[in-house]
Protein backbone atom coordinates (compact mmCIF):
# COMPACT_ATOMS: atom_id res chain seq x y z
CA UNK A 1 0.00 0.00 0.00
CA UNK A 2 2.91 2.56 1.02
CA UNK A 3 4.36 4.05 -1.77
CA UNK A 4 7.15 6.94 -1.84
CA UNK A 5 7.95 9.43 0.34
CA UNK A 6 6.29 12.29 -0.69
CA UNK A 7 8.16 15.09 2.07
CA UNK A 8 8.98 15.68 5.73
CA UNK A 9 7.23 18.50 7.31
CA UNK A 10 8.77 20.59 9.68
CA UNK A 11 6.43 23.77 11.36
CA UNK A 12 8.58 26.79 11.50
CA UNK A 13 7.65 30.32 14.01
CA UNK A 14 8.61 32.43 10.98
CA UNK A 15 8.11 30.57 7.02
CA UNK A 16 10.15 33.61 5.82
CA UNK A 17 13.27 33.56 7.76
CA UNK A 18 13.18 29.48 7.43
CA UNK A 19 12.79 30.02 3.62
CA UNK A 20 15.66 32.34 3.38
CA UNK A 21 18.45 29.70 5.69
CA UNK A 22 17.53 26.90 3.63
CA UNK A 23 18.24 29.08 0.59
CA UNK A 24 21.32 31.02 1.83
CA UNK A 25 22.95 28.79 4.55
CA UNK A 26 22.23 25.18 2.56
CA UNK A 27 22.07 26.29 -0.56
CA UNK A 28 18.80 24.57 -1.07
CA UNK A 29 15.42 25.48 -3.78
CA UNK A 30 12.68 26.83 -1.75
CA UNK A 31 9.05 26.82 -3.58
CA UNK A 32 7.15 30.20 -2.99
CA UNK A 33 4.73 30.47 -0.32
CA UNK A 34 1.38 28.95 -1.01
CA UNK A 35 -1.68 29.59 1.47
CA UNK A 36 -3.57 26.65 2.28
CA UNK A 37 -6.49 28.10 4.29
CA UNK A 38 -8.55 24.95 4.60
CA UNK A 39 -5.68 23.55 6.47
CA UNK A 40 -4.61 26.41 8.39
CA UNK A 41 -1.08 26.60 6.82
CA UNK A 42 1.23 28.30 4.18
CA UNK A 43 3.65 26.21 2.75
CA UNK A 44 6.52 26.07 0.86
CA UNK A 45 8.97 23.14 -0.27
CA UNK A 46 12.44 22.99 -0.20
CA UNK A 47 13.88 20.09 -3.20
CA UNK A 48 16.38 17.79 -2.46
CA UNK A 49 17.42 15.39 -5.08
CA UNK A 50 15.33 12.32 -3.27
CA UNK A 51 12.10 13.88 -1.74
CA UNK A 52 10.99 17.48 -0.11
CA UNK A 53 10.89 19.25 2.72
CA UNK A 54 7.52 21.08 3.66
CA UNK A 55 7.96 24.46 5.69
CA UNK A 56 4.60 25.01 7.50
CA UNK A 57 3.12 27.87 9.56
CA UNK A 58 0.03 28.60 10.84
CA UNK A 59 -2.49 30.90 9.06
CA UNK A 60 -5.13 32.18 10.32
CA UNK A 61 -7.32 31.09 13.55
CA UNK A 62 -7.31 27.60 15.26
CA UNK A 63 -4.60 26.60 12.94
CA UNK A 64 -3.34 22.58 13.72
CA UNK A 65 -0.16 23.71 14.26
CA UNK A 66 -0.47 26.56 16.39
CA UNK A 67 -0.86 24.03 19.25
CA UNK A 68 2.64 22.07 18.31
CA UNK A 69 4.36 25.05 18.06
CA UNK A 70 3.47 26.50 21.52
CA UNK A 71 5.07 23.59 22.30
CA UNK A 72 7.61 23.69 20.04
CA UNK A 73 8.44 27.33 19.87
CA UNK A 74 11.64 27.30 17.94
CA UNK A 75 9.95 24.67 15.23
CA UNK A 76 10.24 20.88 15.04
CA UNK A 77 9.63 17.90 12.69
CA UNK A 78 5.53 17.58 12.63
CA UNK A 79 4.62 14.98 9.77
CA UNK A 80 5.84 12.63 6.92
CA UNK A 81 3.84 12.23 3.84
CA UNK A 82 3.77 8.54 1.93
CA UNK A 83 2.13 8.03 -1.15
CA UNK A 84 -0.70 5.68 -1.86
CA UNK A 85 -2.25 4.68 -5.22
CA UNK A 86 -5.82 5.07 -3.88
CA UNK A 87 -6.54 6.72 -0.64
CA UNK A 88 -10.03 6.12 -0.62
CA UNK A 89 -8.90 1.90 -0.29
CA UNK A 90 -5.89 2.84 1.96
CA UNK A 91 -8.51 4.95 4.32
CA UNK A 92 -10.93 1.90 4.58
CA UNK A 93 -7.67 -0.54 5.15
CA UNK A 94 -6.59 1.65 7.88
CA UNK A 95 -9.47 2.49 9.71
CA UNK A 96 -10.66 -1.68 9.72
CA UNK A 97 -6.92 -2.14 11.37
CA UNK A 98 -7.73 0.48 13.77
CA UNK A 99 -5.96 3.20 13.04
CA UNK A 100 -7.76 6.55 13.46
CA UNK A 101 -7.88 9.10 10.41
CA UNK A 102 -8.09 12.85 11.60
CA UNK A 103 -10.92 15.21 11.01
CA UNK A 104 -14.27 14.29 9.34
CA UNK A 105 -11.81 11.12 7.79
CA UNK A 106 -12.62 12.80 3.82
CA UNK A 107 -9.66 13.70 1.96
CA UNK A 108 -9.12 17.19 1.42
CA UNK A 109 -7.25 18.55 -1.07
CA UNK A 110 -3.29 19.59 -0.65
CA UNK A 111 -0.30 20.98 -1.20
CA UNK A 112 -0.40 19.56 -4.51
CA UNK A 113 -3.42 19.67 -5.61
CA UNK A 114 -4.20 15.85 -4.86
CA UNK A 115 -6.33 14.24 -2.06
CA UNK A 116 -4.30 13.58 1.42
CA UNK A 117 -5.62 12.72 4.63
CA UNK A 118 -4.03 12.54 8.18
CA UNK A 119 -3.63 9.46 10.32
CA UNK A 120 -3.58 9.92 14.48
CA UNK A 121 0.01 10.16 15.67
CA UNK A 122 -1.23 7.75 18.89
CA UNK A 123 -1.38 5.21 16.24
CA UNK A 124 1.73 5.13 14.32
CA UNK A 125 4.84 5.96 16.92
CA UNK A 126 4.07 9.40 18.12
CA UNK A 127 4.49 10.11 14.35
CA UNK A 128 1.36 11.84 12.22
CA UNK A 129 1.25 10.47 9.13
CA UNK A 130 -0.05 12.40 6.05
CA UNK A 131 -1.38 10.07 3.18
CA UNK A 132 -1.34 11.50 -0.72
CA UNK A 133 -2.95 10.11 -3.69
CA UNK A 134 -0.06 10.02 -6.23
CO1 LIG B 1 2.44 17.63 4.27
Amino acid sequence: MLGRLNHIAIAVPDLEAASAQYRTMLGAEVTAPQALPEHGVTVVFVKVPNTKIELLEPLGEGSPIAAFLAKNPSGGMHHVCYEVDDILAARDHLKSAGARVLGDGEPKIGAHNKPVLFLHPKDFNGTLIELEQA
